[in-house]
């Protein structure tokens, strides 16, 4: 029916994501075999003590602080506190259902409109289309998909600027989805400073910061808890990634604690106690755990990062071997290749666009993975970006939930103590990709 909803409701589209879950569904129910690196959820076992508090606290019915618990915020202050060496009061921290509703509720009340690196998360986009403010994408390195340099920034700026808009937000995030790529001291000071420089409140989005491989990255970091109004830093986070419990619903963002980190915090706040209340009870009792910087929460996430280390660089050496264009992950679960090696092999198929060949590696070669263009890829645009392709390693550790909970402990415990660790489905992945790229070598051109 037309003219139901508004019209900036109507250009929310079902996530791109759950798409691609929908043509894997479809294409297994015609009996072909599907290998799926398409989504994004971490799937490993809940480490026990945190999952024995969420049973425990199935009793606590009651609606929570909307800030969130003060254990819980003062958990997460103290988490991050000792990651990034800055001090972190809890009265900083604000918890949510998932840090998703967070990041849609900055871009709804904070002035202005947005810069965004080109490839950036799914979810931007819509959320920052729907606030009613204008996207303009900043260009990221030709290879690596991620490093932004002053030159980059500068151009994005002034088109904005000289098409009337005003630019007063940006975000950044690092490790990426999708690129699986992690940000220099270097890049993240010339992000810090820019941003500083033109009045630009800079949102940085650390929801995998823990599954970073290379443990001194992870205190790189644009957030450090400036009180003065010099620059506006807000950082996110949450429970989804490194903690695999995406269904949970935990979030936090960190607001610093200057007059304007207030003002954006008390009014967040509203819109919360507006529209979500607070995060689960249960979860958040948990959650306290979760993000404790005790011995066994240590050891858990050193172990999960070592897993996806693994798996993310196994899959990588194998891309480049098939002679795909791709950049080393340095974090995440993400690998982001370019098949516009085979360009002309793909033309010749019909395959113009990321979503097709997408498209064409389910249905002909029985492999999911999700378009650069989900992530703003522009397929017209230069062939850096053509032709990519996000290919997610979390669902190659185990063939179902029972295999995850009887596997899953014994499997990150060996990873942590160097033991050799045999995947079955990240070899089954890889064979599949090295199917579809023979299939492409063969065709003449
Ligand atoms: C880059 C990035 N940011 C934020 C989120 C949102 O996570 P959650 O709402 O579960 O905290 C995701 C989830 O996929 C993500 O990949």
């Amino acid at each position: 029916m037309a003219n139901i909803v508004t019209s900036t409701a109507a250009q929310l589209h079902i996530s791109p994501t759950l798409g691609i879950n929908e043509l894997v569904l479809k294409t297994r129910a015609e009996g072909k075999h599907v290998v799926h690196l398409g989504f994004g959820e971490a799937t490993f076992p809940i480490q026990k003590d945190v999952l024995q508090i969420h049973r425990d606290s199935s009793s606590t019915t009651s609606y929570m602080p909307v800030a969130g618990t003060e254990e819980l915020r003062k958990s997460i202050a103290e988490f991050n506190a000792d990651r990034l060496g800055v001090s972190i009061s809890p009265s900083q921290v604000v918890v949510a259902p998932g840090s998703k509703p967070l990041l849609f509720a900055l871009f709804d009340i904070l002035q202005g409109d947005v810069m965004l690196p080109r490839p950036s998360w799914v979810s931007y986009e819509p959320q920052v289309l729907h606030a009613g403010k204008k996207l303009f994408w900043v260009e990221t390195d030709a290879h690596d998909r991620h490093t932004i340099t002053e030159a980059s920034l500068t151009a994005t700026y002034d088109k904005a600027v000289s098409e009337g808009a005003n630019p007063r937000i940006m975000l950044v995030n690092s490790p990426s989805n999708p690129t699986g790529h992690v940000f220099s001291v270097e890049c993240v000071k010339t992000i810090k400073s820019f941003c500083k420089a033109k009045g630009i409140v800079l949102i940085t989005d650390e929801i995998y910061s823990d599954v970073c491989f290379d443990e001194t990255l992870k205190t790189v970091s644009a957030f450090d808890s400036n009180p003065d109004d010099s620059e506006t830093v807000i950082l996110t986070g949450g429970l989804s990634k490194t903690y695999s419990a995406g269904g949970w619903r935990v979030g936090y963002a960190i607001f610093p604690p200057s007059l304007a980190g207030e003002t954006i915090r008390q009014t967040i706040l509203a819109y919360a106690s507006e529209c979500w209340s607070a995060a689960s009870a249960p979860a958040q009792l948990a959650s306290v755990k979760a993000f404790s910087v005790s011995s066994e929460m240590n050891e858990y996430r050193k172990s999960v990062t070592a897993l996806h280390k693994y798996c993310t660089t196994r899959l990588y050496q194998a891309l480049k071997d098939l002679g795909l264009d791709v950049g080393q992950p340095g974090g995440a679960f993400y690998v982001y290749p370019s098949f516009s090696p085979y360009s002309a092999q793909l033309n010749k198929l019909g395959v113009f666009t990321s979503a097709e060949l997408s498209k064409w590696l389910i249905q002909e070669c029985g492999l999911a993975a999700l378009p650069g263009s989900a992530f703003g890829e522009d397929d017209n645009g230069p062939v850096c970006g053509r032709f990519r392709l996000r290919m997610a390693t979390s669902y190659l550790y185990f063939r179902d939930e029972v295999d995850r909970y009887e596997n899953g402990y014994a499997l990150l415990e060996a990873c942590t103590s160097g033991k050799e660790t045999q995947l079955p489905y990240l070899e089954e992945a890889i064979k599949v990709l090295g199917e579809a790229v023979a299939k492409l070598k063969n065709v003449q051109v």
